[in-house]
């Protein structure tokens, strides 16, 4: 058993407005209030932040934005900045989604400035990192991996030092929506070698505490196999976290 708490988060995506964000808020605070083995984190559109804010206050459920710009403010039309999800009510950040990434041209530049905003305004920042299908078939994967994080984290690596409530993400991007999951050894297999690098980059001491959460079509029946992982500490689930019937059993994971 490690020190690391798990956590559960369901990133809704482009999905739901504002009453089916609030309803579903309201649902999950009564079909998961005594759950605290697990942290839970919901992270909906940024149109239904505050109004899932206030029905969250003073729960259990952090609430998490899926993206921010890394400015302060001023002329950046469509952009949301840190003090801003910050005012939402929001505790954490999803940063460097592969959505992101390859439909917006995120770059690896980009997030590592996301994330030293995010820090600097006092968001807990979730990383996500992972390779693609045709780097996994290629033997990539390590390095792609490798890659992602010195260049995503160049300003943490810059300093020698990460906050430990930093929390990362591997999400292979060909498990994403696709309802292939990465086996749990597959998982672990990428999860050791994030938690290898910390340890090397940083310190070990730091490296067994972060958290590093897995996510790519996670549903109920995988996540005990993929919890059971010793370097697995959680999940950042898509599609199954917009429903009760699939999001609070796998909140639920470890009683069932
Ligand atoms: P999925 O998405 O669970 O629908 O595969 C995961 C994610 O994109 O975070």
């Amino acid at each position: 058993m490690n020190e690391r708490r798990p956590m559960i988060a369901g990133n809704w995506k482009m999905n739901l407005n504002v009453k089916e964000s609030l309803d579903f808020a309201r649902t999950l605070l009564k079909e998961t209030a005594g759950v605290e083995e697990t942290d839970v984190l919901v992270a909906p559109p940024f149109t239904a932040l505050r109004a899932v804010g206030e029905t969250l206050a003073g729960s259990r459920i952090f609430l998490g934005a899926q993206n921010m710009h890394w400015e302060a403010g001023g002329a950046f039309t469509g952009e949301i900045s840190p003090s801003m999800l910050l005012d939402a009510g929001c505790s954490h950040v999803i940063l460097g989604h592969s959505e992101r990434r390859s439909l917006f041209g995120e770059t690896n530049e980009m997030i590592d400035r996301k994330l030293g905003a995010a820090l600097q305004a006092g968001l807990i920042p979730i990383l996500c990192i992972g390779e693609t299908l045709e780097e996994r078939e290629g033997g990539r994967t390590f390095a792609v991996i490798e890659k992602q994080l010195e260049e995503s984290m160049k300003g943490l690596l810059k300093t020698g030092s990460m906050p430990d409530s930093v929390i990362l993400a591997y999400e292979p991007v060909w498990a994403i929506g696709t309802g292939k999951t990465a086996t749990p050894e597959q998982a672990q297999e990428v999860h050791g070698f994030i938690r290898k690098w910390l340890g090397r980059t940083f310190d070990p001491g730091l490296a067994a505490k972060i958290r590093i959460l897995y996510g790519g079509s996670v549903k109920p029946d995988n996540i005990s196999e993929l919890m059971a992982k010793e370097d697995i500490d959680g999940a950042l689930v898509g599609g199954a976290s917009l429903k009760a019937q699939s999001f609070v059993p796998i909140v639920k994971y470890a009683r069932i």
